[in-house]
């Protein structure tokens, strides 16, 4: 199924390509996963508050059309989202939403989207590009939906710092590994965090084993596999959430922010 790089994203590594060299300052980072629900924008929306609070201006793009809920996260009722942008029925401007963070700002999705009306015309990449040369962030954490469809491949494509969200569940393995099978045939490297994961040495170990496995199975030898670490389960994280809080802001001295800053810290060291 992902043997052969399609026309569409060889566009897209070009467009992508094109994003880089004219260097902007804003670095993008797009959260994804295969499995839903294994805490893909919970992750997004926490990692952006660790890194407003190291005094770096973040933007974040809920990217789901399935359930954009980064809204709910960060307790803000967006006049548009960036699909009004899209449409022409406002400027870029009037999609960024501030949130109550310092340093944070949203760009709004929506649920339920036709993406077949877009399909090959690149205006999610066009979106992307048009937030960089705005100039004014340090960082795009992109929040996807779940799944490997047409619309994720989109924002995979535009960035180089992709990070996979897992838990050790054997679908969701099963899914990164398509996604690491995937994304070999043209990226240099895949970042992974797993959530859900008692301590750090079970999501290394892991980790390790999807190296093995891509080795005998012949992906690409230079791809590589970054793991970041890992983050425990705590009913404090979905209480937060339900709440409108976002949990490291709540929790700063706790054992799962640390986690937390942990993750970001080896993020930081990866990021291209
Ligand atoms: N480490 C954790 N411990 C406890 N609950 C968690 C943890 N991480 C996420 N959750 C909870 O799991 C649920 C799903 O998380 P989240 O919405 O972040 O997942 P997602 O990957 O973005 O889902 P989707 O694929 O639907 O976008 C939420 O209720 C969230 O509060
Ligand atoms: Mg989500």
């Amino acid at each position: 199924m992902y043997n052969n790089i399609s026309l569409q994203a060889s566009k897209l590594v070009e467009l992508a390509n094109r994003v880089k060299k004219n260097s902007y300052k804003t670095k993008i980072v797009t959260i994804t996963s295969g499995k839903g629900g294994v805490g893909k924008s919970t992750i997004t929306s926490n990692l952006a508050i660790l890194l407003s609070k190291k005094g770096y201006k973040v933007a974040v793009l809920d990217a789901d059309i399935g359930l954009a809920n980064l809204q709910v996260l960060f307790d803000v009722k967006p006049q548009n989202s960036f699909f009004d942008y899209i449409e022409g029925k406002c400027s870029l401007q009037q999609t960024i939403t501030k949130t109550p963070y310092e340093n944070i700002y949203l760009f709004a999705g929506i649920s339920s989207f036709e993406y077949s009306s877009f399909k090959n015309s690149f205006v999610f990449s066009n979106f992307v590009k048009d937030i960089l040369s705005l100039d004014s962030f340090d960082f795009l954490l992109v929040d996807t939906g779940a799944g490997l469809n047409d619309y994720v491949k989109e924002f995979l494509a535009i960035s180089d710092n992709i990070l996979a969200i897992t838990s050790t569940d054997p679908s969701a393995l099963t899914d990164v590994y398509a996604l690491m099978k995937m994304l070999s045939l043209n990226k240099r490297k895949l970042m992974l965090c797993f959530n859900h994961t008692k301590n750090y040495q079970i999501g290394e170990n892991i980790c390790n084993s999807l190296i093995t496995l891509a080795k005998k199975n012949s992906l690409k030898s230079d791809f590589m596999v970054k793991y970041l670490g890992n983050i425990s389960s705590c009913s404090n994280i979905a209480t937060t959430s339900r709440l409108r809080k976002v949990f490291v802001n709540e929790f700063r001295n706790d054992e799962i922010s640390l986690q937390m800053e942990l993750v970001l810290r080896n993020l930081l060291l990866n990021i291209e």
